[in-house]
């Protein structure tokens, strides 16, 4: 193991009353941690101090017009940085927070542009983690955190992985166990009269429209796979190991020895997708045929992390 490896090795703190309170004193201070959610692990800063969310983009090497979500406590957080939130997001953050769903809305002029990446509009959830709650609740301010990887590569699910990644750039790494959803948060635009999915997720697109459904409100457009929320690349989440996506029955693309197959129990290809993906490259293996899970529900957000992650360099 590197010697930066074992260094931060030390800083990983395990998520009792001890490490959340290192982890506060660390943002108060306007440094950046590894932060657990239920989805993947985040790079939090004070969403209130503009350095330290500098940094974060510095450490990610990610362009600085690429937003970053503002994670809050409670949803009477929100009234604290948006404004003008229609009664169709109300519905959504009601059902679905604490949880992996992600707002957007209008910004009121509290909200930092170095986070929303000059737009006036801004990216809120409530994770649904213990530890992150508590952090972000004892520091009494919301937390801007991107997904803990490099720009470009794949999240983490794990308290390793976000040290592997990042080595010795972030103060500290709280560790809260394996996320247990595993990919990142459905991401719904609600600036506009019919709310539109931006970033498929584990709220999925029939549990929205079941949602919204009695109050006489529909979905902007079907989710197409493709995730349009700005700055997000065609190749992302990418492994270094060639993906052959497949779906079930077809012929397998590619003569390799080396399948994953993502086809069915979706919660779990969920949760374990980017540690496999990770693995891949850890075996060394060059070329996998992936068996795609069908397009309904989770399969939406599990084909869309694939199709990024095949996407050619
Ligand atoms: O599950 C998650 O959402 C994780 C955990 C850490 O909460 N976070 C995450 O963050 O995936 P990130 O930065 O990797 O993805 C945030 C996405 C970006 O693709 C960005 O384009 C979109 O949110 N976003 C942020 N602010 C936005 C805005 N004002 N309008 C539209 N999209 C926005
Ligand atoms: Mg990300």
């Amino acid at each position: 193991m590197s010697r930066i490896v074992s260094r931060i090795g030390r800083r990983i703190v395990v998520a009792d009353e001890r490490g959340i309170a290192q982890a506060v004193e660390v943002l108060r201070r306007g440094g950046i941690i590894g932060l657990p959610t239920e989805t993947v692990y985040g790079l939090a800063a004070d969403a209130t101090n503009d350095a330290a969310v500098r940094r974060v983009f510095a450490v990610k090497g990610r362009p600085t017009s690429h937003p970053l979500i503002v994670h809050v406590a409670d949803a009477s957080q929100l009234d604290t940085i948006a404004v003008d939130v229609s009664d169709t997001c109300r519905v959504l953050t009601a059902h679905a927070w604490p949880g992996p769903l992600t707002v957007i809305v209008p910004a009121n002029n509290t909200v930092s542009r170095a986070v929303t990446g000059g737009r006036d509009t801004v990216a809120v959830r409530v994770p649904a983690h213990p530890a992150a709650l508590a952090i972000i609740a004892q520091l009494g301010k919301p937390v801007a955190a991107p997904s803990a990887n490099r720009f470009g590569q794949v999240s983490p699910t794990t308290a390793r992985h976000v040290a592997d990644d990042l080595g010795a750039d972030i103060e500290l790494v709280v560790d809260g166990g394996e996320c247990e959803v595993g990919v990142e948060s459905t991401i719904v635009d609600c600036t506009t009269p019919q709310p539109e999915i931006l970033r498929p997720g584990a709220i999925t697109a029939e549990d929205i429209a079941a949602l919204l459904d009695p109050h006489g409100v529909t979905l902007a457009s079907e989710p197409t796979g493709e995730s349009r929320a700005p700055g997000m690349l065609a190749r992302h989440y990418a492994p270094a190991a060639r993906l052959h996506l497949v779906e079930v029955g077809a012929p397998l693309p590619h003569a390799s020895a080396a399948v994953l197959d993502c086809s069915h129990d979706l919660a779990l290809v969920a949760r374990t997708l980017y540690a496999s993906l990770r693995d891949l490259d850890r075996r060394g293996v060059h070329d996998v045929n992936v068996l795609l899970p069908p397009p309904r529900g989770l399969g939406h957000a599990i084909r869309d992390r694939l199709h990024k992650a095949a996407s050619p360099r």
